[in-house]
């Protein structure tokens, strides 16, 4: 294992983005695809992600922040990109002399972006953003008609193209909710507005991941698709990713730092909320909540160890958390998975967002700069994604459902101050035994035949394999 990533490591796999926008492309074949790379790429990190979403067709991307949009063209991007939350004084001249399209939602904006315009000697490219019903950024309806008359006239003195009118859903990750129609006819009255101010979009926009996969009305000249492309489900009531073919693209894995036997009703972490049930076995995982793993997860997260899935026992303090290993054993520097694709037994950043009462935008977001991110490719490096020390039989991660259903999981044990077993003692499944020596489902990949090859080789041991790490 790399130096950099001994402790713990966030393994990104770039043909999952890859397939992952090609998927979602599938979905909306008569738009363009806007890859959302922002907050460094949902986590998984902006330039890699960026070019891989290139690559399988992306022909926007799209940040929120202007320094965001600036550090990918520092990386060398050069195709369409686009940034979207500004305040007064932003970095407008350097955005605009980089061809990067901005979004204005007000007439101060529209003045910044005008004078940067005229100071630069270029013609901005500019979207103008209406608020259809979120009540965050965009132009208010009732300001609309002054604001598409601003636009126009600044574009008919050269300072700027009106390239693109958009919006943002709401609720879009609730099919069926009416604020969905609503938002839509509001889009529609807009973009008859911004026609008659004589105003000529390239681009009109309004769908996020899950209108992409469940709104085709909604999906216009382009679809601006963020969590999908890192291959996690926008919501429960959308779907699973498996069910749009989505594959997530990180797996967050560590070490074990400690692995020691103690006796029953030993306490557990800061405060004592979890006590050994009996002699058991202790492991140490060095990852908390200062590397992003929430500490509301206490007593509920899972983790797969030692062909297991495991909760969280106790607290998730700053940098590590501890779990019960029960009667099974392990060595120090065997491998934790928190969380990944899922299909290898291990949890997914959907199952972290359940646990720790939030989603899975924020698990994968929030993983800190201390744990590099590794990038592989299960493509083009033969299949090369190892899920370490779990190579022998575990539960699987539908099993691990149905057993949560029965309410036997680890996770009721969560924040007890009784004793408790953490750990979910399912009988060995053989037939998912040799899920870890497969290939991702729907990754186009050549299947690895050998689970320790690929362990080995998933490793990343060459300096190479971390390059445009955020770490
Ligand atoms: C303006 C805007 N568009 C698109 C997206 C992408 O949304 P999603 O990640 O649900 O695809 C976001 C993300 O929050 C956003 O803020």
């Amino acid at each position: 294992m790399n130096e950099t990533a001994n402790r713990a490591r966030a393994v990104v796999d770039l043909a999952a983005v890859r397939a992952n926008v090609r998927a979602l492309r599938d979905r909306a074949p008569g738009a363009e695809l806007m890859a959302v790379v922002k907050s460094d790429g949902y986590g998984h990190g902006a330039v890699p992600c960026a070019r891989a979403a290139r690559e399988a067709g992306a022909s926007w991307l799209g940040t929120a922040l202007p320094e965001e949009a600036l550090a990918l063209r520092a990386a060398g991007d050069t195709g369409r990109l686009m940034c979207w939350l500004w305040t007064p004084g932003g970095p407008w001249q350097r955005v605009v002399e980089q061809d990067i399209d901005v979004s204005v939602s007000g007439l101060w904006a529209l003045r910044e972006v005008t004078a940067a315009a005229r100071a630069a000697g270029r013609t901005a490219r500019v979207q103008l953003k209406i608020d259809t019903g979120l009540g965050r950024n965009g132009c208010p309806p009732a300001d609309w008609p002054e604001l598409t008359a601003a636009a126009r006239a600044a574009e008919a003195a050269g300072a700027l193209r009106v390239t693109g009118v958009w919006s943002h859903f709401a609720c879009a990750d609730e099919p069926g909710h009416p604020s969905i129609t609503a938002q839509l006819d509001v889009f529609r009255q807009a973009l008859r507005t911004a026609e008659s101010a004589g105003l000529r979009p390239e681009v009109r926009h309004i769908a996020n991941t899950p209108a992409t996969l469940t709104l085709p009305e909604a999906h216009f000249d382009l679809v601006r698709t963020g969590i999908g492309i890192y291959g996690i489900s926008p919501s429960p009531e959308v779907g699973t990713s498996g069910d749009f073919g989505l594959r997530p693209a990180m797996t967050l894995e560590a070490a074990l730092a400690s692995v020691k036997r103690v006796p029953g009703g030993h306490g557990v972490s800061y405060g004592h909320r979890y006590l050994t049930p009996g002699e058991t076995t202790l492991a140490l995982v060095p990852l908390g909540y200062a590397d992003g793993i929430p500490r509301h997860a206490s007593g509920t997260g899972p983790v797969l160890v030692a062909g297991k899935w495991r909760t969280v026992a106790g607290r998730i303090a700053m940098d590590q958390f501890v779990v019960d290993l029960g009667g099974d054993s392990a060595e120090v520097g065997d491998l934790a998975v928190l969380f990944g694709p899922g299909d290898r037994g291990e949890p997914t950043a959907e199952d972290w967002g359940r646990a720790a009462g939030t989603i899975g935008y924020e698990i994968v977001t929030r993983i800190g700069t201390r744990v590099p991110r590794v990038y592989v490719d299960s493509e083009r490096d033969g299949g090369v994604f190892g899920v370490h020390g779990a190579e022998e039989a575990h539960e699987t991660h539908a099993a691990h459902a149905a057993h949560e259903e029965n309410g036997t999981a680890a996770g009721t044990a969560a924040e007890t101050e009784s004793a408790a077993n953490s750990t979910t003692d399912l009988a060995v499944n053989s037939a998912t035994s040799t899920a870890i020596s497969t290939a991702p489902t729907n990754a186009p990949t050549t299947a690895p035949t050998n689970a320790s090859d690929t362990a080995t080789a998933g490793t990343a041991d060459g300096d190479t394999a971390l390059t445009g790490g955020t770490a």
